[in-house]
């Protein structure tokens, strides 16, 4: 089976697409498989019995057609307790077939169940730069394809590659002893060039499964992406463009398809070809050999028993081997997401982070998403405990980025960021996100009910909480105006309620989490100005005794802020209170005046 290893470069780079064979993917399975030993190895047990009772089968069938053959049996019991037997082996072999079935199926699905989570997990310990880049639709199928395969291969490889090639020796070796080497060696020969020919043609005819699975996947890609845009397309009349591009995927798909299935036609012609001939080989020998008397009629009932036999189970390996082929293109993608190593890692023994105060320090920082583009530069930024610092500065400057890095969803380039005099690098993820909460820019809500997407701030949370937080978010108006008040389910995305209200579930949510640090990204900037200074309110009382961090765009909500500090080309330009600030007659002074004058 070695043959089934892809000679892919690894490609070592973005890791996603590192090949994995057949032995390395079941080393990997095997401990999910063997947490079972019991089922397994009743399983197996019951395969030998199905197999046994198979390969007795065209035995009796002889024995009935024999003694039916009056010349040779006169008895009249023989046949009878021969044809009992015959249904006996017949029912038993496809009893102990379906027990088999049935307990590796639990095996099986465990296997799925564990490895579907360790994936699960695995993406979400990755970074947010690899989420960025990759569709979230391909990846779900890539799990689902993956775990479905391992399914197929589990099955079809235990059970029916492994038993099938045991098959073949048994009858071989029947061929051999009961008539002559040469029934055994036709059927070796047919064997063989068959699984030569089915591995040369599956292999070649590899890359049109492949590419018709990569059309199935980018045009399902595509057809997500352009729902989800549903609004935009209206916004811009652009049904007839996204109709268009999504039949172009279509279009590839379909010929994707053909190919493929023209190219399965030219296996499975082959396949049944070489069954056949030797078949044909087979039957004429045994004829003449009944004739010139050297075997009876049995034999040939035999023979050609035994032949539809393994003729069956050799179609289907086949049809396995394509299986499995595909399992493993499947598993492979899906393992290719597991080997993808996360990059931002909490260090070997990384401490709890112990906000004490909550004293957060930047000094000298650099920042690039892209190495050709930088962000910040050398920023150097002290935020007191318990002080209200704001930042301001042009869209696209790098306000969310400074937000991002306090959450470290990035590493930095250069410099340090600490809080309380310890490294955000090299305390745990866990403990450096439980010490802050954000209100984000874009809040993006779980399609369930309003209550459960803020009761998501602290799943712990009680009645009591959870109302208070509706309460100090100044939510209650709005839920008690809905039908189905706190129960109302916000949709996909959360697109069923507005910008300003999506902000105050955010707000709510940050209540409930209760940490040390807060940040509010443009938290009000969807609010008109009488919810803004409701919100305002609840900003500032929950502010109250901890560190926070305000982004806005409109400076009139930041006026209080003990340090307001304006960033320009990645640096700081300028820092200082509101009327220090606007005393010195710059930048910010000057972004003060122009929105005052828009404010008239
Ligand atoms: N994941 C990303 N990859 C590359 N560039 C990004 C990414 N996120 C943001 N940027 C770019 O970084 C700059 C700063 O972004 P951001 O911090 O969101 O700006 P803002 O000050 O408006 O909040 C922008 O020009 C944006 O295009
Ligand atoms: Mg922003």
């Amino acid at each position: 089976m070695r043959g089934m290893n892809r000679p892919d470069p690894i490609a070592k780079k973005h890791g996603a697409e590192l090949s994995v064979d057949l032995k390395e993917t079941i080393t990997y399975l095997w401990p999910y498989l063997w947490q079972f030993k019991g089922h397994v190895i009743w399983a197996v047990l019951a395969l030998i019995g199905a197999k046994a009772a198979s390969l007795l089968m065209p035995w009796a069938l002889k024995e009935i057609v024999d003694s039916v053959d009056r010349s040779l049996h006169p008895e009249l019991y023989l046949p009878v307790l021969f044809i009992i037997f015959y249904g006996l082996l017949r029912f038993g072999s496809v009893f102990f077939g379906e027990i088999r079935d049935a307990l590796f199926g639990r095996v099986t699905e465990h296997a799925m169940r564990n490895v579907g989570l360790r994936v699960f997990k695995h993406l979400h310990s990755l970074e947010l730069a690899f989420h960025l880049d990759r569709a979230t639709g391909g990846i779900s199928r890539d799990i689902e394809r993956g775990t479905s395969g391992i399914s197929f291969l589990m099955r079809f490889l235990m059970f029916n590659i492994v038993p099938t090639l045991f098959e073949i020796g048994a009858v071989a070796v029947i061929f051999a002893v009961t008539f002559s080497i040469w029934y055994a060696v036709i059927t070796l020969v047919a064997v063989i060039i068959y699984i030569a020919f089915t591995i040369l043609t599956t292999e070649w005819r590899n890359r049109f499964v492949r590419e018709a699975n990569q059309a199935d996947s980018s045009t399902n890609t595509r057809a997500i992406d352009s729902l989800l845009n549903y609004e935009t397309v209206k916004y811009f009349n652009n049904e007839q463009y996204e109709s268009d591009t999504y039949d172009k995927f279509l279009e590839h798909w379909e010929s994707a398809k053909l190919k493929n299935r023209l190219s399965l036609l030219t296996l499975n012609s082959g396949q049944a070809f070489i069954i056949a001939a030797a078949m044909t080989v087979m039957m004429l020998m045994a004829a003449q050999s009944v004739i010139s008397n050297h075997m009876t009629l049995g034999d040939l009932a035999m023979i050609n028993a035994y032949m539809i036999q393994l003729f069956i189970p050799l179609n289907f390996l086949g049809f396995v081997y394509r299986e499995v082929r595909r399992s493993l293109t499947d598993i492979e993608n899906m393992l290719a997401l597991l080997k993808r190593e996360a990059k931002i890692i909490d260090t070997p023994n990384a401490k709890d982070l112990n906000v004490t105060q909550g004293h957060i320090r930047w000094s000298q920082v650099d920042f690039a998403y892209d190495k050709e583009r930088p962000i910040l530069q050398h920023l150097t930024l002290d935020i007191p405990a318990g002080s209200k610092v704001a930042i301001v500065g042009a869209s696209g400057v790098g306000k969310s980025t400074v937000a991002r890095l306090m959450y470290r969803f990035y590493d930095i380039n250069k410099g340090k960021i600490e809080i309380d005099g310890q490294s955000i690098h090299s305390v745990t993820q866990d403990s450096l996100r439980r010490a802050i909460a954000i209100v984000p820019q874009d809040t993006v809500l779980f399609n369930t009910s309003i209550r459960e997407n803020i009761a998501y701030g602290n799943p712990s949370a009680s009645d009591a909480d959870i109302n208070l937080a509706i309460k100090m978010a100044h939510l209650e108006q709005f839920i008690s105006s809905l039908p189905q008040g706190d129960k109302t389910i916000v949709g996909e995305r959360g697109l069923k309620v507005s910008g300003g209200e999506k902000q105050r579930i955010a707000i709510a949510r940050v209540l409930l989490k209760n940490s040390p640090i807060l940040i509010f990204d443009e938290a009000t900037s969807s609010l008109d100005s009488h919810s803004e200074a409701a919100i305002l309110d609840a900003m500032r009382e929950v502010a109250t005794g901890r560190t926070s961090i305000v982004i806005a765009h409109r400076l009139s909500t930041i006026i209080d802020a003990d340090k307001i500090v304006v960033l320009e080309n990645g640096q700081i330009i300028e820092q200082g209170n509101h009327s220090t600030l606007l005393a010195m007659q710059g930048r910010y002074a000057q972004m003060w005046a122009l929105q005052q004058q828009e404010e008239k």
